[in-house]
Formats: C-alpha cells, sequence, structure tokens
C-alpha cells in the first residue's frame, strides 16, 4: 500500500517524524517560573513525543544522583510497521488510548501515590504534535488534580541528561546527540545549558539509517535492522562518498550517502552483497560521527584547557555497538571519558524526561499549566535562529 494515499494521512518515515513540516508554526518558550521545591525530588515523567508512549519514575537525591523507580515503554513500532514509518494520526491515537494504564503502571511498579512525587513532568516538544499534547495534556491534568508542579520538558534535553540515569556523570561533558530526527554536537553545563558545536545540514544520523534500511528492503524501525543485517560484512567493500570533507566546522551531511547507498542497493540480490553494503554504510555513518566528534573534542579540550574532558553520546543510534566502538576509540585518544546511556536508556523512554524534570525542579523551575506543545523546540535555540545552514528546510528544521 502507498502510504501517502492511506486514509489515514501522512506517513513519517520511521523517527523522522520528529522533523515537522516548515510551515509548522512555533510556539513561544514556556516561561519558567520559580517553584519553592528543593532537595530530593521524585517526579513522574511522560513521553509521547513519536512513536512510544512512556512514563518512568525517577528520584533524584540532594546530592544529584538519579534512581529510576519505574520505567515502562509501550511502542507503538507493529502499528506502524505497514506503513514504513511513523503516522502521525495513528501515533497520536494510540498515545490516547494507552498513556493513562502506562502512568498507572509506572507508579505501580515505583510503588508509590501521587502524594509521594514532587513534580510531573511532560514532553512538551519537539516533535509529532498530536502526540505531544496527548502526554502534556495528562501531565497538565494530574499536576493541576495533586497540587504538583509541572516541567515542560524538551524531548532533547531528556536526551541531554539520559547518559546520568546509568552513571554518576557530572557537568560539564561534550554531547553527541545522534537520533532519528537529530544530530548534534553540544557543550552541556547543565540542565538547560547547553551550547551547540554542530549540527547536520540535511538528514539526521538516525534518518539516515532508517532511509537506506528502507531501500535494502528492512523493516521499520531501519537502524537495528541494518546494523543486524551488517554482522559479519566486509565494511570495506562499497566506497561510499565522505561528506563536507572541505570544510573544518563540526557539522554533519548525509544526504550523499543516502542516495549512493540507494543506488547501490537497487542492484543487489545476493544476500551476501546485501551484508557487505549494510556493513559499509554503517561503518560510513560511524565515522562521521567519529572524525566530527574527534573534532569538536579537540576544540572543546583547548577552550576547556584539558579539565572536564567527558564525551557523551546519547540517542537512539547510540544504541548501535560499532558507533559506540568508535566513539569510545576517539574519545580515549583524545583523552576524554566515555558514557552512554544503557541501551535502554538510548531510544525514547520517559525516565531521561523525569531526569531532566526532577533537575530543572531542583533548580527551582516549573512552567505554568498553559505552557504549549511545540512542533520544534531547538535546544540551543540562539544557535539555531542564528546559523541559515540550520534554518528549516523542506522538511523542518534538524534543530
Ligand atoms: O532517540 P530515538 O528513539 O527517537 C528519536 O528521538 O528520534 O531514536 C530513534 C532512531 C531511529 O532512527 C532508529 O533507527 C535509530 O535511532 N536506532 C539505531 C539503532 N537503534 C535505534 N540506529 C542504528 N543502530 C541501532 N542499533
Ligand atoms: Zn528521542
Amino acid at each position: 500500500m502507498n502510504p501517502a494515499s492511506s486514509h489515514l494521512g501522512e506517513t513519517v518515515p520511521a523517527k523522522t517524524a520528529r522533523t515537522p513540516t516548515a510551515s509548522a508554526p512555533t510556539a513561544s518558550a514556556p516561561t519558567v517560573r520559580a517553584t519553592t521545591v528543593a532537595g530530593r525530588q521524585t517526579v513522574l515523567g511522560l513521553e509521547t513525543s513519536c512513536d512510544e508512549t512512556a512514563a518512568a519514575v525517577v528520584r533524584l537525591d540532594a546530592g544529584g544522583r538519579a534512581e529510576v523507580l519505574a520505567s515502562v515503554v509501550a511502542s507503538q513500532t507493529a502499528a506502524h510497521a505497514p506503513y514504513g514509518g511513523v503516522v502521525p494520526e495513528i501515533a497520536a491515537r494510540a498515545h490516547v488510548e494507552s498513556i493513562d494504564a502506562i502512568a498507572a503502571q509506572a507508579m505501580a511498579q515505583a510503588g508509590l501515590a501521587y502524594a509521594d512525587l514532587t513534580g510531573i513532568a511532560a514532553t512538551a516538544g519537539p516533535g509529532l504534535v498530536g502526540g505531544v499534547m496527548v502526554g502534556l495534556a495528562f501531565g497538565k491534568a494530574a499536576a493541576l488534580a495533586r497540587g504538583l508542579p509541572l516541567i515542560a520538558v524538551n524531548h532533547l534535553e531528556g536526551h541531554a541528561v539520559s547518559a546520568r540515569l546509568g552513571a554518576d556523570l557530572p557537568y560539564p561533558f561534550l554531547l553527541l546527540l545522534v537520533s532519528g530526527g537529530h544530530c548534534q554536537l553540544l557543550e552541556v553545563e547543565g540542565v538547560g545549558a547547553c551550547r551547540r558545536l554542530g549540527s547536520t545540514i540535511d538528514d539526521a544520523a538516525g534518518e539516515a539509517f532508517d532511509k537506506i534500511a528502507k531501500t535494502l528492503g528492512l523493516p521499520y524501525p531501519g537502524g537495528p535492522a541494518l546494523e543486524a543485517l551488517a554482522e559479519g560484512g566486509d565494511a570495506e567493500r562499497f566506497q561510499l562518498p565522505r561528506m563536507l570533507l572541505g570544510r573544518k566546522d563540526c557539522d554533519f551531511s548525509f544526504s550523499g550517502l543516502k542516495t549512493a547507498a540507494a543506488r547501490l542497493a537497487e542492484g543487489l540480490r545476493d544476500a551476501a552483497d546485501r551484508r557487505d553494503l549494510a556493513a559499509s554504510v554503517q561503518a560510513a555513518i560511524a565515522r562521521q560521527l567519529a572524525e566530527r566528534s574527534d573534532r569538536a573534542m579537540a576544540a572543546y579540550a583547548t577552550a576547556r584547557e584539558g579539565r572536564d574532558l567527558r564525551f557523551v553520546v546519547a540517542g537512539g543510534v547510540a544504541a548501535n555497538r560499532m558507533v559506540r566502538a568508535r566513539l569510545q576509540a576517539t574519545a580515549a585518544a583524545r583523552g576524554f571519558s566515555f558514557t552512554a546511556p544503557p541501551l535502554a536508556y538510548c531510544t525514547d523512554n520517559a525516565a531521561m524526561i523525569a531526569l531532566a524534570g526532577a533537575e530543572r525542579l531542583a533548580l527551582g523551575q516549573s512552567h505554568p499549566l498553559d505552557a504549549p506543545a511545540r512542533p520544534r523546540w531547538p535546544l540551543d535555540e540562539a544557535a539555531a535562529l542564528a546559523s541559515p545552514t540550520h534554518a528549516p528546510g523542506r522538511k523542518g528544521a534538524k534543530a
């Protein structure tokens, strides 16, 4: 079935759903207000920005260490698989149907009542706005009913703090955020304090994995399927273009790689050939991520005079073993420590949203109940506005 002609409306290639159309309205940032909550935080987090309905309870102690008391993720993969990508309308409806039960399950797993919470955090964007509205509305209603502060969390900020869920990782650190909709290098000073060093000028890394996987006939979601196919393949077999070689910045580009891989995939029938192409593609993506991260590490180390040399990779693509291994080796060569979230917290989850909310709450921040759902919401807004290369294109800003 041609997804574009479906009565269900437009489909979005797997996980590229987080890149809304250029005409989507941009709401203003939710205003942060001071709250009186301090010390230990226990926060229910809600995540509904793409195709996972997730709820989690995270406790943050006064020293800033996080403990996940519960984390429930209901994936909609099966519902979207026949269309080869996320169908926004199906996603929003599925969130509506399950958010109640998923939140209740997380609270039960944590063994807590709402009275034990100090706040409720919900993803407020960026993402598919129909889904974002479901989790945010649920969070607002629960916060109002229970008299708890609401924290409207940027999904990317959730990914940015996610490595702190599994490790004692202090701020500041250099972050490579690689997901289905985003690919950027950021200096992270703390929650709400990120400075972007580079970003993709076209596709995100996860988007490249997904689209190339599709041309190889692999099922959605493509990233893990391509990694599985690449197992044992010859990564040297196919020469793929190296993008932005003439540039000395920390930006990424994957569209040329995608086109070249699609052409090569067309003629391949043999299983071994397809395996080699998958391995070559995976290696090419990992190489670009490592090269740009290496450049960012060099600049970061100079700016910090050799202090705080911590490198973190987060987001769905951080689940890829070759990507992790290349980045780990790069970090070691530059004298950086290396941290990646546990696999469950690489892809979308609510524990990272709860943690971002808890950290903001600990700083005395929360949001009013009219906080808007934002289809687009760059982490480093100043950089996104200043850089014309990252202006919204046909598929919207890659924030
Ligand atoms: O962070 P995430 O769950 O959602 C977004 O915020 O976008 O990332 C999903 C992306 C998808 O593009 C998926 O194919 C990719 O992460 N991904 C992987 C792997 N696991 C997930 N890519 C390559 N290898 C993997 N093992
Ligand atoms: Zn994500």
